[in-house]
């Protein structure tokens, strides 16, 4: 078996709550991108539901990857396809075994070489994707529902943790202050909305370890919010909401900043769920814009989940490493890989 016959890469990513396929060429340009989201069937319960993400998957799985070949023109992808690229992790157990399961399928009935891709590599490869003319070194904010992480970037595949959350993930503190407050589901995108009519200096929430070190804490935010509210019975939710970003948005960007002065980085690439985030976009943009260094921030759809990400970093892999064993396991809390 020959492999990168050809330089389109179909990509799948199921490692959590979206199902999605998408065909990139020479892992640098978008031809096809395909997100099912799960959004309505987890909404009740206020969270991702495992179970039920894993079923989901299984059922749109087949339809997501037709889709997307056939909007990018792929009829013969056995003959058109270098590769499949799939999430291996992190991610949920029963999600990762159905993208990965799915990948072993196609790649061996097609008889194309797999390629397990990093999910946060993928994030990484996110802001890559739009933007070609990134230069290194850079430092990369990795914020998503399971992560927060700040990360120097050398190139592809060389990575260096600077820090990362002591406890809860950014997204993962916005959904629940978000459920707490009863603003809707998914908390993220609902608390950043409620936020725009609320006023930031209503409250003063704690910001941890804001001038100590690289780590995030975010439980202790969290736990302030449910008294304050327990305190003030009668504040306004948007103002919780505004307050409780800003306390969010100042930690993220003040150590980022921090870490690009220390590094002599170009820039700061913001990736992951968060970064969809609309004050920490306008945050970012402004603290670099004072300290003359490029902010790179990757479409809001970008930087959620999605496949085309994976379809880029697999590209890159497969090139570095070669394809993946048909054997390959799903990992579920599959770490960044450090660069010696
Ligand atoms: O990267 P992602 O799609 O999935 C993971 O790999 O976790 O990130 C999802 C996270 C969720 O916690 C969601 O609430 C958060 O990103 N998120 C946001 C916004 N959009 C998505 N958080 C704050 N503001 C947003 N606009
Ligand atoms: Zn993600």
């Amino acid at each position: 078996m020959t492999w990168a016959a050809t330089d389109l890469l179909l990509g799948i990513e199921t490692s959590c709550d979206e199902t999605a396929a998408a065909v990139v060429e020479r892992g640098a340009v978008v031809v096809s991108s395909v997100v099912s989201s799960q959004v309505a069937l987890h909404a009740r319960y206020g969270g991702v539901v495992p179970e039920l993400a894993g079923r989901a998957h299984l059922e749109r799985l087949t339809g997501v990857v037709s889709e997307a070949l056939e909007s990018a023109g792929v009829s013969e992808p056995a003959h058109e396809l270098g590769a499949v690229a799939v999430t291996y992790g992190p991610g949920l157990m029963g999600s990762l075994l159905v993208g990965l399961s799915g990948a072993k399928g196609l790649s061996m009935a097609w008889e194309v070489p797999l390629v397990g891709v990093n999910h946060l590599e993928g994030h990484l490869f996110a802001a890559l994707l739009e933007r070609p003319d990134l230069r290194w070194p850079l430092v990369v904010l990795l914020v998503s529902g399971g992560h927060t992480i700040l990360v120097r970037v050398d190139g592809p595949g060389r990575y260096r943790v600077l820090g990362q959350t002591l406890d809860d993930a950014a997204g993962e503190a916005y959904d629940k202050v978000a459920r707490y407050l009863g603003l809707g589901y998914p908390g993220g995108p609902a608390l950043d909305r409620a936020a725009a009519d609320g006023d930031p200096n209503a409250f003063d929430f704690p910001r941890a370890l804001l001038s100590d070190g690289y780590d995030f804490s975010f439980s202790g935010l969290k736990t302030s919010v449910v008294r304050t509210v327990e305190r003030h019975p009668g504040a306004s939710s948007q103002d919780v909401a505004a307050s409780f970003q800003r306390a969010v948005v100042d930690v993220l960007v003040t150590k980022a900043r921090r870490a690009v002065a220390e590094v002599g980085a170009t820039g700061l690439c913001l990736a992951g769920g968060v970064a969809a985030n609309s004050l920490l976009r306008r945050a970012a943009t402004e603290a670099c814009r004072q300290d003359g260094v490029a902010a790179y921030l990757p479409s809001p759809a970008m930087c959620t989940d999605n496949a085309a990400m994976v379809a880029a970093a697999g590209w890159w892999r497969l090139a570095a490493d070669g394809p993946s064993p048909l054997s390959l396991g799903a990992v579920p809390n599959l770490a960044l890989p450090q660069a010696r």
